[in-house]
């Protein structure tokens, strides 16, 4: 058992995306080496096989002072890689491991470094069945999109209940909500922008596909014709709304995104006129019980067939262009990051 302690350990120089806030405001980012004498003084060293792009991410590269206070900084809430050095003995030097969420990327240096340093308590042991690149294929996207079928089958949407929605389906979160509810024979309904995309979300496992603007009603009817059994909605504003309109009796709607902003304009009735239940997923602060249950799931039963076809790879100086594309709301599927190119 190797057990180190920081204090002995050699510093180490690493490549990360750094973005910075420059004299005139504006904020750039690009690869730069750092120290490892830089992170912060967290029980565990990581050295980062594997990262992935969240749209959080981008929103973090770009000066999104919601999302990161700080700079210079670097952005990266997803990583996957093996233990250097542990403060104590809950992990063994080599041990392959899962990064995601908590303040990982936000205002903790993140997973677009090739090391981080992070609390023995954000550490989820890779499951035996999953590798360190397919655990950063599913990401945050998968892992939330997870946390949204976990609300489904908790609230009993079984597939014999009927079709499921998922919108912004060509998105990261959808995508894997799509692949993940498609491996579970539910049959799921995709709204996307983007209807060239058609091969793409069949592929993946959606039965039908719809354009967006059937999820975007802007009348003032409460309630519209019921559809879907359950929705995991990664975009949030009207399409949440309409969504929650358009569910059956003793439905789940469950949330996750604000690409259309923060507010939420509906009305009561979806809720005590058809009971539709409105589940919100957290990926960041999900407890770490239900956390390390939901990745054995999706190493397993839940693990979506061609996670290789649903992701792109890229390097990290390959990011820059990936993260506008996140951005303009034109990525497809996953994009993961290769720390070791
Ligand atoms: N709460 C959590 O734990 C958590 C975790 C992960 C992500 N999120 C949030 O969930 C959202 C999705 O994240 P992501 O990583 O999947 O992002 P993403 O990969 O950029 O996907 C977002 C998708 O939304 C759709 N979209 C983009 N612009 C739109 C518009 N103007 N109107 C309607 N739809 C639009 C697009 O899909 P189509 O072209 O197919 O329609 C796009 O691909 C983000 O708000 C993110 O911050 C939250």
């Amino acid at each position: 058992m190797v057990k180190k302690a920081f204090q002995i350990s050699m510093s180490k120089t690493f490549k990360a995306l750094v973005a910075r806030e420059e004299s005139d405001s504006r904020f750039t980012h690009s690869v730069e080496n750092w120290d490892t004498d830089r992170l912060p003084q967290n029980e565990v060293l990581v050295k980062v096989h594997y990262s992935s792009l969240n749209y959080k991410d981008a929103l973090s590269a770009t000066g999104n002072k919601g999302v990161t206070k700080q700079y210079p900084h670097i952005p990266g809430i997803d990583a996957a890689g093996t233990i250097v050095e542990s403060e104590g003995d809950r992990f063994l030097e080599g041990a392959p491991v899962i990064v995601t969420g908590y303040d990982l990327g936000q205002n903790t240096f993140g997973g677009f470094g090739q090391y981080i340093r992070v609390p023995a308590d954000w550490i989820v042991p890779l499951p035996d069945s999953l590798s360190l690149r397919k655990s950063m294929i599913l990401g945050t996207a998968g892992f939330t999109a997870a946390i949204g079928v976990h609300h489904l089958r908790h609230n009993k949407i079984t597939p014999d209940k009927g079709t499921v929605l998922v919108t912004g389906a060509t998105g990261g979160v959808g995508t894997m909500a799509v692949a993940i509810l498609s491996k579970l024979e539910y049959t799921v309904t995709a709204a996307t922008g983007k209807m060239d995309q058609e091969a793409f979300l069949k592929k993946v496992g959606a039965t039908s596909i719809i354009h967006r603007s059937e999820v975007q009603d802007d009348s003032s009817q409460p309630l519209l014709s019921s559809r879907w059994s359950g929705a995991i909605d990664t975009v949030g504003g009207i399409m949440l709304d309409t969504a929650l309109r358009q569910t059956k009796h003793n439905g789940t709607v469950a949330c996750c995104g604000n690409i259309l902003g923060h507010e939420l304009h509906t009305n009561v009735y979806p809720f005590i006129l058809r009971g539709v239940n409105l589940a919100g997923m957290d990926s960041g602060n999900c407890l770490m019980e239900l956390r390390k249950e939901l990745w054995t799931k999706l190493a397993d039963e839940w693990k979506p067939h061609m996670l290789e076809e649903l992701a792109k790879e890229c390097s990290l100086k390959e990011l820059d262009k990936e993260i506008d594309r996140i951005l303009e709301g034109k990525q497809v599927g996953r994009v993961l990051v290769n720390l070791d190119t």
